[in-house]
């Protein structure tokens, strides 16, 4: 019996299913530029309006996700309902056909045949959600796959950067001209830094990683990313800073970590670590956060956090992807909230 999807010779018996109106999102690279400013325009217009227009009413979306997740899924489906659309979910999990042997591929493929807009996917194969695009007829919406890509959390941050430093959205390449974000942990095992290092660049930012041996590769990291070598060289005059947990769970086995408090010690944001940022400088953290380990409660409660409204921006990102998904974006409202001003504004 096939135990990986990727193995099923069956799969694609059947030909290319006939795909939904809208469009996937698997990665980074699957948004031009216009698109990107598109996304995050709408995601800051719509963000804090008490009432939305459904544009997604009589939409069903799927979220199947077979890691845990808390923020991530609940997100989706917030996103969706205040859009007006039908949300199911789907974990792949004990009371499923899986016990009865049923792989992954096909119980989503049943599920896609029943009739949905758009699948939510989450999983650690990586490359799964691009895999489905051309199994599925429903548009595939990637929130995690492996260590590769998380591309809403990447658009989520850039909201939360591009609003907090007072720049437009609509600025495309140009948007974050002049910012300095450093991203810090475990790059390497990330999907979140995945397609951050993939978007911030493209954004026009200067992004600078670090983090331990292990959890960094220099040599793997694109060409318009910079390394230093401790936390606290990543820090200095950093505009943003985004911290990441150790993604355990991802690990080699034969990987020696530093115990909480040493990794605290050399690698965690403290409040004395965070004055030799920027003065305005801003912290984010996708979360879930390890308190005591890569950030200390200061700072993951000070003044300088944005760790909350990165929560509040994710869904409005995800109403503005799912829109998209189901060829709906456009009919999203824009507000002036989509061109704040600000302390450095262009
Ligand atoms: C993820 O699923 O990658 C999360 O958003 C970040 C994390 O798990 O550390």
């Amino acid at each position: 019996m096939a135990t990986s999807a990727f193995s099923d010779d069956r799969a694609g018996e059947a030909g290319r299913p006939v795909r939904r109106v809208g469009a996937d999102l698997c990665g980074i690279g699957d948004l031009d530029d216009a698109e990107i400013a598109t996304l995050l325009g709408r995601a800051l217009a719509v963000a804090d309006l008490p009432h939305l227009p459904e544009v997604l009413c009589g939409r069903q979306i799927l979220a199947a996700f077979a890691e845990p997740s808390t923020r991530t899924r609940m997100s989706f489906q917030a996103a969706a309902r205040r859009l007006g659309a039908t949300v199911l979910t789907f974990d792949g999990g004990a009371a499923t056909s899986a016990s009865k042997g049923e792989s992954p591929l096909d119980a989503l493929r049943n599920l896609d045949a029943m009739g949905f807009d758009a699948i939510v996917v989450r999983d650690r194969r990586e490359q799964w959600a691009s895999r489905l695009t051309e199994l599925l007829s429903a548009r595939v919406i990637n929130a995690g796959d492996g260590i590769s890509e998380h591309p809403t959390q990447a658009l989520l941050d850039a909201a939360t950067i591009i609003e907090a430093r007072g720049r437009r959205a609509d600025a495309g390449p140009e948007a974050l001209v002049g910012v300095r974000i450093a991203i810090c942990g475990d790059i390497l095992h990330s999907r979140v830094a995945g397609s951050g290092l993939r978007l911030l660049p493209r954004l026009g930012a200067s992004v600078v990683v670090a983090g331990p041996p292990g959890l960094v590769d220099p040599e793997r990291l694109p060409d318009a990313v910079d390394y230093a070598e401790s936390l606290d060289a990543a820090l200095v005059g950093a505009d943003v800073v985004m911290m990441l947990r150790i993604q355990r769970e991802r690990l080699p086995a034969s990987l020696e970590l530093p115990d909480d408090a040493s990794y605290h010690a050399r690698w965690g944001l403290t409040q004395r670590r965070l004055e030799t940022a920027a003065d305005d400088a801003i912290v984010l953290h996708p979360g879930p956060m390890n308190r005591g380990v890569e950030i200390s409660d200061t700072v993951a409660d000070g003044p300088r956090s944005r760790i909350l409204r990165q929560a509040r921006l994710g869904v409005a990102v995800r109403m503005a992807v799912l829109a998209r998904a189901c060829g709906r974006l456009h009919h999203l409202p824009t507000s002036p909230a989509s061109s704040i001003t600000g302390p450095d504004g262009l």
